[in-house]
């Protein structure tokens, strides 16, 4: 395809990509077909010769888009916003249309340094001192996997560099909250600790945050039985509920360890964005790792994770490879992000930040916020209200975890109740939500924040979600 060709066939799919978030509304949220269906509406063969692009936008309408659970749907609320906002998505485009690598600063030195402005813009919004230095992954899972990588390191004296993790005498444990999120699991085991060394912390309620009392006990019997305390993972914003673990107390009790601390804020870190949240965050400035995902509430397309630490040198030092085909003279002097990472090739991810940052202007970006903050808190009072409901925990940002109880009041019938119902609401295709398990029990989770939701898209929720409930008994 040249230059030529490509100027017609983007103007078409940009027109289809605005046909379609004009009308996403319209479609069922949640994508109705089988497992298989898609696979089998297509062919299982690769074409021989060039197709028209009509053929494929055809078959984008007829399989890939009944084959979507649309996140950019006003009346999704379910597991977490996944905003795309159409701005950032002109940087995606961008991104993909230049092709730059990124291998070295030398291979592309605006994608290096491009993210290094993006990555600070970012940390200026969100009030964080100058001290932290950041870059872009794809999402926190991996940013778990890196902090924890780099906790081990610290711990075992850079034991990568000699025996690992099997020459190590005594065993390395980590702690995150009972509430933390399965990434946090899956990096612990990654890094090599062991499920045995791995500490899920008791929460607190109403709030589900983490104890830090049990904390400091869990840490002090490790320590006294010949382990060696690593890291605390914890979570600003935990995936149920949004309980906030009490960041400022985890730094103290981890330092008396030499334990590293990471905060994973990878849905709710869109809320430092606004001055009157940041509380939430008290003691951020402690940790030694932040990870929050800009592609969640905040509107930046998919992979854009970023990633800030302290002391980029320690991060460096673990990360760092050296092969002779990516040296440079100018290594020292400038950032080499492939040390700060697992990958070599990365895409020009900072555009997508750069482009929702320019477009949309952090006014206008915090306004957003604050609207589904504002909707949240009224949603909690509908349901608060209503007889037969209950809202499971504070409504700390945009997610709310509701109970509705059967008319017998029978306790047996709670669970299968609350996912019939919550099953009838996403089956209608008008709106939906997620079931999720809190303190051994199923509730249902609201979470408000898709970039088109009015309140009257919630106000619709609310009433099929009564509906719905009734009819469930
Ligand atoms: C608290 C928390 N941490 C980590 C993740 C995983 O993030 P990612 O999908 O970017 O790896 C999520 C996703 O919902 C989350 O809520």
């Amino acid at each position: 395809m040249g230059p030529e060709e490509f100027r017609r066939a983007g103007h078409e799919l940009v027109d289809w990509v605005a046909d379609y978030r004009a009308r996403v509304a319209g479609l069922p949220v949640r994508s109705g077909v089988a497992p298989g269906e898609v696979m089998g509406a297509l062919p299982a063969h690769p074409p021989e010769v060039a197709e028209p692009l009509e053929a494929l936008i055809a078959d984008l309408d007829r399989v890939i888009v009944p084959g979507l659970t649309h996140a950019q749907h006003p009346r999704n609320f379910a597991w977490f916003p996944s905003n795309a906002s159409l701005s950032s998505v002109l940087g995606d485009i961008l991104a993909a249309g230049i092709g730059a690598l990124g291998i070295t600063w030398q291979s592309a030195p605006a994608l290096t340094e491009l993210e290094q402005v993006v990555c600070d813009w970012a940390r200026q919004l969100c009030g964080l001192s100058d001290r932290w230095k950041g870059t872009i992954y794809d999402g926190a899972s991996i940013a778990s996997l890196v902090a924890l990588l780099v906790a081990r390191e610290s711990a075992s004296g850079n034991s990568q560099r000699a025996g690992g993790l099997q020459g190590e005498k005594r065993p390395l444990t980590v702690y995150c909250s009972a509430e933390a999120h399965s990434s946090v699991t899956k990096a612990a085991l990654l890094a090599g600790y062991g499920a045995g060394n791995l500490r899920l912390v008791p929460v607190k309620k109403p709030g589900h945050e983490m104890d830090v009392t049990a904390l400091a006990a869990l840490m002090a019997d490790d320590a006294a039985s010949g382990r060696r305390p690593a890291a605390v993972v914890a979570t600003a914003g935990t995936t149920a509920t949004t309980a906030f673990d009490p960041i400022a107390d985890v730094c103290q009790v981890a330092e008396r360890h030499g334990a590293l601390v990471h905060v994973d804020a990878a849905m709710a870190g869109s809320a430092l964005l606004l001055p009157e949240c940041r509380d939430l965050f008290d003691g951020i400035e402690g940790a030694d790792s932040i990870s929050w995902n800009p592609h969640k509430w905040l509107g930046s397309v998919l992979e854009t994770s970023l990633y800030y630490v302290r002391h980029p040198e320690i991060l460096v030092s673990v990360m760092a490879t050296d092969p002779s085909y990516l040296r440079s003279s100018l290594d020292g002097a400038v950032v080499q992000y492939r040390d700060w990472g697992l990958p070599l090739g990365r895409r020009f991810r900072a555009l997508k930040l750069w482009a929702l940052f320019r477009l949309e202007g952090a006014e206008a970006l915090r306004a957003r916020l604050r609207r589904d903050l504002a909707n949240a808190r009224r949603f909690a009072a509908l349901v608060e209200a209503a007889p037969g409901w209950s809202v499971l925990a504070p409504v700390e940002l945009q997610t709310v975890c509701v109970l509705h109880t059967p008319r017998d009041g029978d306790a047996g019938r709670l669970d299968p109740h609350t996912l019939a119902w919550c099953e009838a609401v996403n089956a209608s295709g008008l709106a939906h939500v997620t079931p999720a398990i809190l303190d051994g029990r199923w509730m249902v989770r609201v979470s408000i924040g898709a970039e088109p939701t009015e309140w009257a898209d919630v106000v619709a929720l609310w009433e099929l979600m009564q509906e719905k409930a009734a009819a469930a008994g």
